[in-house]
């Protein structure tokens, strides 16, 4: 039934009854859909769920439009992203109004929804704003990593399941346990796949993040491993343009110490955590999307 949430976002779209949004909106690619797809899986497809589950990726839609001009990123779901082909001022507006429409579409829904769905997207700009703080210096702390991810990505995949069960009449705090075990591991897997994958396979710029500063769980895991000598290199390269030599060199690093099975491994425990609620809950089709995420290449 996504394509019931397709066909609400279209609504709330023309909604606005304003040419210029109507066109630039079109220009947006689909994503993966996670969002609504967990708050199917969780609550059916009635209108309030549908309506939750459209409100939800045009905020998650927001996100990307500013976190693309906050990251310099050239691309997005495989496309010149909307500040590459139309400038920063007109990311952050599409991207205002999307929020701004979403949160007036919440108050439509339920109150306890609406809560739940907004409070989330003040965590995920106070993460954003955290992540862009980070990136100044060579941040080394996991728990400060983890409580940044925790607000940018997962606190919103938390509000999703914790909207979804509100819905659907089933125990919130046990779906939003679910949400944020699934929200980690998968700021964790784009973290990693940033370095594992390339280009062409994510849709986005591929080595990224270290360039942007940001030094994720495997940058974090490979500091802690290195020799003062080469710790002193993978300073020196953090917030750089990197020659293709420093990016084998990191690579390099990165299999000799065997850093991705370790983030990875960190992921897949928090992921088999929340096959295990589900499972106890009776949910085989949430274990299943909480397994495609840790498998997923893009
Ligand atoms: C991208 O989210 C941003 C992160 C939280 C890592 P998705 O990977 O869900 O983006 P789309 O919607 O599928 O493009
Ligand atoms: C997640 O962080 C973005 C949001 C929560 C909006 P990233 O900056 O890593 O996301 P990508 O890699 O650009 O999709
Ligand atoms: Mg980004
Ligand atoms: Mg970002
Ligand atoms: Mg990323």
């Amino acid at each position: 039934m996504l394509s019931a949430v397709e066909r609400k976002i279209e609504q709330f779209v023309a909604d606005l009854d304003d040419k210029e949004v109507t066109k630039l909106y079109a220009k947006l690619p689909y994503g993966k859909r996670l969002r609504a797809k967990l708050i199917l899986k969780i609550a059916g497809n009635s209108l309030p769920v549908v309506k939750t589950a459209a409100v939800v990726e045009m905020i998650h839609a927001a996100s990307l439009l500013h976190d693309d001009v906050i990251d310099d990123a050239g691309t997005r779901r495989s496309k010149p992203s909307l500040n590459a082909l139309y400038g920063n001022k007109t990311a952050i507006m599409l991207g205002d109004i999307l929020y701004s429409k979403g949160f007036f579409e919440l108050n439509n829904i339920s109150a306890d929804v609406s809560r739940i769905v907004s409070n989330a997207v003040t965590q995920l700009s106070l993460g954003e704003l955290k992540d862009v703080s980070l990136s100044k210096s060579f941040n080394l702390d996991k728990n400060i990593y983890l409580e940044m991810i925790y607000q940018k990505t997962a606190s919103l995949i938390e509000a999703s399941a914790g909207a979804a069960a509100i819905l659907a009449g089933k125990p919130k705090d046990v779906y939003m346990t679910y949400g944020r075990n699934l929200g980690l591991a998968f700021q964790m897997i784009d973290d990693l796949l940033d370095i594992t994958s390339d280009a062409e396979t994510l849709g986005k710029p591929a080595l990224h993040d270290f360039v942007e500063g940001k030094t994720t769980l495997p940058y974090i895991y490979l500091y802690e491993v290195l020799n003062e000598d080469e710790k002193k290199i993978l300073a020196s390269l953090h917030a750089k343009v990197l020659n293709e030599d420093e990016q084998k060199w990191i690579v390099l690093k990165m299999k000799e110490h065997q850093i991705i099975q370790r983030s990875y491994f960190e992921a897949k425990e928090l992921i088999d955590e929340a096959i295990d609620l589900m499972e106890t809950h009776g949910e085989a089709a949430l274990s299943d999307i909480a397994k495609e995420m840790i498998e997923r290449d893009f």
